[in-house]
């Protein structure tokens, strides 16, 4: 899933991260308004997902994962193929790179 949508992502100019804990999704898109309106409608249409729910959404002064069409959160468990752009959670269920998307 996330190979795909990383693919689509640079196609689309997004970038953004990823946090998966406690079976919930937590995720920071950026990118051109009609990539990011293209990408919430496919992501509301995706039925993976369930109770999906915009959290904020507005312009920003300068990208903060410039370096990564999905950089991901999660535990080091799920990191089996050494992927790049994959940061595992400390203890608290949180990375560096989480904690830039909650402060929003
Ligand atoms: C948790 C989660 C996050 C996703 N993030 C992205 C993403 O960043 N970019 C993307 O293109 N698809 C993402 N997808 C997949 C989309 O929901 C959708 O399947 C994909 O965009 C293909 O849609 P399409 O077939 O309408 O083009 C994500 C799916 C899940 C379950």
């Amino acid at each position: 899933m996330l190979t795909e949508a990383r693919a689509k992502n640079a196609a689309m100019h997004i970038t953004g991260h990823l946090l998966y804990t406690k079976e919930v999704f937590v995720q920071c898109i950026e990118g051109p308004p009609e990539s990011i309106e293209s990408l919430w409608q496919c992501l509301q249409k995706d039925t993976r997902h369930h109770d999906i729910e915009l959290l904020a959404r507005g312009p920003v002064d300068q990208r903060k994962f410039n370096d990564w069409r999905m950089a991901f959160s999660s535990y080091p468990s799920l990191n089996r193929y050494n992927m790049p752009g994959f940061f595992p959670v400390d203890e608290s269920g949180m990375t560096q790179a989480a904690a830039q998307c909650a402060a929003v």
